[in-house]
């Protein structure tokens, strides 16, 4: 490689770098990326002096405008909160009714208790409150403990079945495989799916008919209707909260499930509580 030498053309020294015959010039950096590059220095020593920089062993300097990112975050979420506790205010002091009827606090409400929803229900009840096979779809108009404000507040608040709210909702359909044969449970089964005009086998139905009248009138209602004080479900249609088919109704007469729901007034605070239930009643099947 040889040492840097004169360029004739241009009257400048060569780096001394030279590829198959091209030689690089040694001119000076550009005038403008000299100064950029200067300023870029300056900036970043100004920007360590004002704002947090450079760690150190346990902490990090702090700069001196006192700027982080998780002070801005907490005075958003305070600013939030201060929005927030306005409406919950509001709802606190408002008759349930009084919440629906207002459409600012409506909406305030319905929103509040959607993100509730989403975190405390959702895993049971499905994210767009569909249900699953067990766990009520909170969509429809067909409610097992009933479909008014209060109603669905009271279900929310006390949950249903559990050990630990005195005024859980409660009822207990009787095991019937410990009580009828397994032809009457056959015949009771398909005068259940008569009841919903569904397909089931005619004389077994009528068969059926006076085990119907004798053992699930009482909570079923005397066609199916059902009965919201003892969460009994409605029959006579063909929406399920197990399974519809024969199979199913059959093992739900012999050995039936008991549906469990948590209190959540033990769990929530009452304004949630409240905002939970304007929400549902407001999916679609409220009364
Ligand atoms: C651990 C599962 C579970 C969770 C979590 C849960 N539920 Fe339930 N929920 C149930 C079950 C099971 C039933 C049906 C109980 C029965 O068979 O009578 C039910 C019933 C209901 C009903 C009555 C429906 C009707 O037809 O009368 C409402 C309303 C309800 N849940 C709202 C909620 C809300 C709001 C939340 C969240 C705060 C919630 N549930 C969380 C399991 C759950
Ligand atoms: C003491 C009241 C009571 C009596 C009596 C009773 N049931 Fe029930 N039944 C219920 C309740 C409550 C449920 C819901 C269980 C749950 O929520 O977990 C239910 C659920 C059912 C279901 C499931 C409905 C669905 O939507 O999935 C069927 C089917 C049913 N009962 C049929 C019968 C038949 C048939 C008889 C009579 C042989 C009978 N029940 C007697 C209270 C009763």
């Amino acid at each position: 490689m040889a040492g840097p030498e004169l360029d004739e053309v241009t009257g400048t020294y060569t780096t001394g770098h030279e590829w198959d015959g091209v030689k690089e010039l040694n001119n000076p950096l550009p005038r403008w990326w000299v100064s950029v590059f200067y300023a870029c220095i300056l900036f970043s020593i100004g920007f360590c002096i004002a704002y947090p920089a450079w760690p150190l062993i346990t902490e990090h300097t702090k700069g001196v405008l006192g700027y982080s990112t998780r002070n801005e975050l907490l005075k958003t979420v305070a600013a939030h909160s201060e929005m927030q506790s306005e409406w919950r205010t509001k709802i606190a002091a408002a008759e349930l009714e009084e919440i629906k009827n207002d459409p600012e606090l409506n909406r305030f409400a319905t929103r509040a208790g959607a993100a509730a929803f989403a975190v405390n229900c959702s895993q049971c009840h499905g994210s767009g409150a569909q249900g699953f096979v067990g766990y009520p779809n909170l969509n429809d108009d067909d409610w097992l403990w009933g479909g008014t404000l209060e109603e669905i507040h009271t279900t929310i608040t006390h949950g249903v079945r559990n050990t630990t709210d005195d005024d859980a909702r409660y009822s207990e359909m009787p095991a019937f495989g410990e009580i009828l044969e397994k032809e009457q449970i056959d015949e009771v089964a398909n005068y259940v799916l008569s009841l919903g005009n569904l397909e089931h086998d005619a004389s077994k139905a009528a068969a059926g008919q006076e085990v119907y009248v004798d053992n699930c009138e009482a909570c079923h209602g005397e066609s199916g209707e059902g009965d919201i004080y003892q969460g009994a479900p409605k029959l006579a249609d063909a929406i399920w909260l197990f399974k519809g088919d024969i199979e199913h109704i059959k093992s739900q007469i012999s050995e039936p499930a008991h549906g469990v729901m948590p209190a959540w007034g033990q769990r929530l605070d009452e304004v949630t509580v409240k905002e939970l239930a304007v929400y549902v009643h407001g999916l679609g099947g409220g009364q």
